[in-house]
């Protein structure tokens, strides 16, 4: 298989790993606007608390892994010298990992039953990750 084949191949496991990981960072803080309402150690608590624990590990976690790893070694063989939508790509995906992290500690309050934040933070706070997906697939696909 030549070289352009793979490349190929890897772009469509980088695509497919950026729509899961992209799934679970939308949802999840949807997740926690509906956690925010209910008692703490209800059956509905803990029905939640199985749902965020699974699809940060099983769907989140792999997923983000997987995009990084991939995009990286596209990102080596295309070089990074004079991309600098690709630059500047890397730093909006690592703003992405960085509140894929919150969520993460988020999830952890609310398994401990220490959730201080409101409804309307997660509400907000929702839109981080559709702000941030719009601006790195219009620089990936015009490559300013
Ligand atoms: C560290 C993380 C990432 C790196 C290093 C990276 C790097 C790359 C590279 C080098 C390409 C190939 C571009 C080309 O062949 O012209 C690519 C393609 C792509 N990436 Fe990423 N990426 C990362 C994360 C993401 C994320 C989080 C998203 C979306 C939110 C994303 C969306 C895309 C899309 C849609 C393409 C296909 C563009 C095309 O060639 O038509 N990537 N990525």
């Amino acid at each position: 298989m030549s070289d352009i084949e793979i490349y190929d191949i890897i772009k469509i496991l980088h695509i497919i790993g950026v729509i899961s990981w992209m799934a679970g960072l939308l949802y999840l803080p949807r997740i926690y606007v509906y956690h925010c309402k209910v008692a703490i150690g209800s059956e509905a608590d803990k029905i939640f608390q199985e749902m965020e624990r699974k699809l940060l590990r099983f769907i989140m976690n792999p997923a983000m892994i997987a995009t990084f790893l991939l995009g990286f070694y596209m990102a080596i063989q295309i070089g990074l010298q004079g991309s600098y939508w690709l630059h500047l790509k890397i730093f909006l995906v690592l703003i992405l990992a960085g509140f894929h992290g919150a969520l993460s500690k988020w999830r952890k309050n609310f398994a401990s039953g220490k959730n201080t934040r409101s409804e309307k933070f997660y509400r907000i706070i929702n839109e981080v990750p559709t702000l941030l997906m719009i601006v790195i697939v219009t620089l990936v696909i015009l490559k300013p």
